[in-house]
């Protein structure tokens, strides 16, 4: 009987667009997933957004649309994003769909009927990026968020509560017997650590005077859903609980959940006692990774830092960013994301040494044995030993992937390729045809060729259309590595039929040659059109002249109001003004004092960039840039055609 292998990923938020962390736990889901449909194992994939909460409903209103009509039309760049990214994930999940919210209801009645929610005066401090309430004790200094650190505001409303305080022994003992249900280790005893202060109650409502957006209390029509909740619940919404038993049974009895280490909490100490209450099993393990930094700093909106994964795509070709994502990130840990680190790794590990190998390989078959792959003779020491290691790898890469490390899986995968290109150079082929040593030779390439048939098999899931590419040149037949015992086959020296033709096309990794200094090019915001460069030199050369959407689509445009404007003191260019961006005011210093009077500037409306990286201007702090145009002496402000506009919109 096969193994159940159920895997999640953390159901995203459709406020924004997908960045390079959503990107990198769906594409972690679906490696696992073709990994272990190749060790045999029965899979289910799944992925989804969370559509309802304060976050969604406010980014909608701030669009002027429905918050429905936003989810919408949002949801569908992640789904185009993941087919882009080669992602086959079995099912998608919206949490506005039907077959969710009538689960979620019944969920909710059912805990209520039996007590197990109820209703009270509740006094929180409610942080709203995060969604989560906190008590005053929980708060850092000034009132902040423990989570995020950003200000909390104080809330006292009638709310439900789930009793998730009946069950924090249960979850600590639990935690304590069960090691690898919470991974990496430590982050089991960080959620110990947690579980040291009393576990209150989890509020489980909002009223509708105050949000509005989100599934129906089914026992009291004037509240919804807390979003944390909701959302939960998909993990087992999507596969059948309360509607299809057996599926349901199916898959439940082998999950695994991938998430942020951002959301740990939520998933290590609600969701568990969610399930304990509704007498449910818990998932085999929830695994939380690292986030990844740009260069050494968190990515975020209001930085302008955060990685477009469609660029990063365009620049590498999606298997190249697959394969780098997975090889940079020790799963547990940070990592840090810079453009010219995955160059360079691309260029070893792929354009370098994988490629080169094949290409070597091929080209030497072409030359002396027509193309066909040789019958290999008797072997010798150092072809055993090639041999040896690449048939090792396999049982590593199993246990990387079975124990959470990709990383490692694939370090030892192209310590195999490296080994390979040393033994060419030991056993030097074009040596052995010199001395008219075919026999020899003949064994030296096919233990080439096994060796890549191995190296190529083992990296299918990360590289899937490039490995299949690489596997065709080697001759052999298509096969899909997430169907049948493709790992047994992998493992059986010799598979590859002596007399295949092997093929001789295009480098599947053309080297990325950079042309000018990363700095200027990441100044200028410009980017690689990688496809031209590369028919021309066998190389991809970053660096072209025009933008694309997606790189313009970086640059936040907005309306603002100008609320006041002020000289700066000892700076005769210079004006500090006040602006309102709809939702928030900021401060910015701009160099137009010759041209404008403060007072003539109050009121007016202009366009800023708004999330240019904040900085100090002779000393001021200014957050955002004021459009201008200027010719000879003359200076106008960019303002919307047409006067009046409200401030905080989008331009675009
Ligand atoms: N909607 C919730 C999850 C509900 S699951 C029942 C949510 N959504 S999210 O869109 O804000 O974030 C989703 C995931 O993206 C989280 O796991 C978070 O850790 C991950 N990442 C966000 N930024 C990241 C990086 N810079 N690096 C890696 N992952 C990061 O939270």
């Amino acid at each position: 009987m096969p193994n159940n292998y159920y895997v999640t990923t953390p159901i995203y938020y459709v406020n924004d667009k997908p960045h390079i962390g959503h990107s990198y736990t769906t594409m972690l889901a679906d490696v696992l997933t073709r990994f272990h449909a190749a060790m045999g194992d029965d899979t289910f994939f799944l992925t989804g957004t969370d559509e309802h909460g304060q976050k969604v409903q406010k980014a909608a209103e701030q669009r002027h649309m429905d918050p429905l009509a936003h989810c919408n039309e949002t949801v569908i760049r992640f789904q185009e994003l993941w087919k882009r990214l080669g992602i086959h994930n079995s099912d998608f999940i919206r949490t506005t769909q039907e077959r969710h919210k009538k689960i979620v209801c019944r969920i909710l009645q059912d805990l209520f009927d039996r007590g197990l929610i109820y209703k009270a005066e509740y006094t929180g401090h409610y942080c709203i990026p995060c969604e989560r309430y906190f008590t005053e004790k929980d708060l850092l200094e000034g009132g902040l968020c423990p989570e995020c650190r950003r200000a909390t505001s104080k809330l006292i409303e009638s709310n439900y509560f789930f009793k998730m305080s009946l069950y924090q022994d249960w979850l600590v003992d639990y935690i304590k017997t069960h090691p690898g249900f919470i991974q990496p280790e430590y982050r089991a005893n960080e959620t110990l650590g947690f579980l040291r202060k009393p576990l209150g109650d989890l509020c489980i409502s909002r009223p509708k005077s105050r949000l509005s957006w989100g599934i129906e209390l089914p026992f009291d029509k004037d509240y919804v859903c807390y979003v944390w909740f909701d959302a939960l619940i998909n993990y087992i919404s999507a596969i059948g609980y309360g509607t299809d038993e057996e599926k349901f049974r199916k898959w439940w009895s082998g999950a695994h959940h991938l998430i942020g280490k951002d959301i740990l909490t939520t998933h290590t100490v609600y969701w568990p006692t969610m399930l304990k209450a509704m007498d449910l099993p818990m998932p085999k393990s929830i695994f939380a990774h690292g986030w990844w930094l740009s260069g050494q700093d968190k990515m975020s909106k209001s930085l302008g830092n955060v990685v477009n994964p469609m660029d990063m795509m365009n620049l590498f070709g999606v298997d190249a960013f697959r394969y780098c994502l997975m090889a940079e990130m020790v799963l547990g840990n940070d990592a840090s994301f810079t453009q010219s680190s995955f160059i360079k790794r691309y260029n070893s590990d792929l354009a370098n040494d994988l490629g080169n190998m094949l290409s070597r390989a091929v080209k030497l078959t072409i030359k002396y044995f027509e193309g066909r792959i040789p019958a290999p003779g008797g072997y010798e020491a150092p072809d055993r030993e090639l041999r040896d290691q690449a048939l090792a790898s396999i049982p590593l890469m199993r246990s990387a992937v079975e124990n959470m490390k990709i990383d490692r899986g694939i370090d030892g995968v192209m310590n195999v390729v490296r080994a390979a290109n040393r033994y060419m150079e030991k056993t030097a082929p074009w040596t052995l045809a010199k001395e008219g040593n075919m026999a020899r030779l003949a064994t030296v390439l096919y233990t080439t060729a096994e060796t890549l048939r191995i190296v190529s098999g083992l990296l299918l899931p990360v590289m899937p259309c490039k490995m299949k590419e690489f596997r065709m040149k080697l001759g052999l037949p298509e096969e899909i590595a997430e169907k049948s015992d493709f790992a047994g086959r992998l493992a059986k020296w010799g598979t590859l039929e002596p007399g295949t033709q092997v093929q001789d096309t295009d480098a599947l990794f053309p080297r990325i040659v950079i042309e000018e200094p990363m700095a200027q090019l990441k100044a200028e915001g410009r980017k690689a059109n990688p496809k031209a460069e590369e028919k021309k030199s066998g190389t991809v050369a970053v660096g072209a002249e025009t933008v694309t959407i997606d790189d313009f689509a970086k640059i936040s445009l907005k309306t603002a109001k100008i609320l006041e404007a002020e000289k700066v003191e000892g700076a005769d260019k210079l004006l500090k003004l006040k602006i309102s961006l709809g939702t928030e005011t900021r401060q910015i210093v701009s160099g137009i004092a010759k041209y404008y009077t403060p007072e003539e500037l109050v009121g007016k409306i202009i366009i800023v960039v708004a999330n240019l990286k904040p900085a100090k201007i002779r000393g001021v702090e200014s957050f955002g840039m004021l459009l201008a145009a200027k010719t000879g002496d003359t200076l106008k402000l960019a303002t919307i055609d047409g006067g009046e506009f409200p401030d905080g919109i989008a331009v675009g």
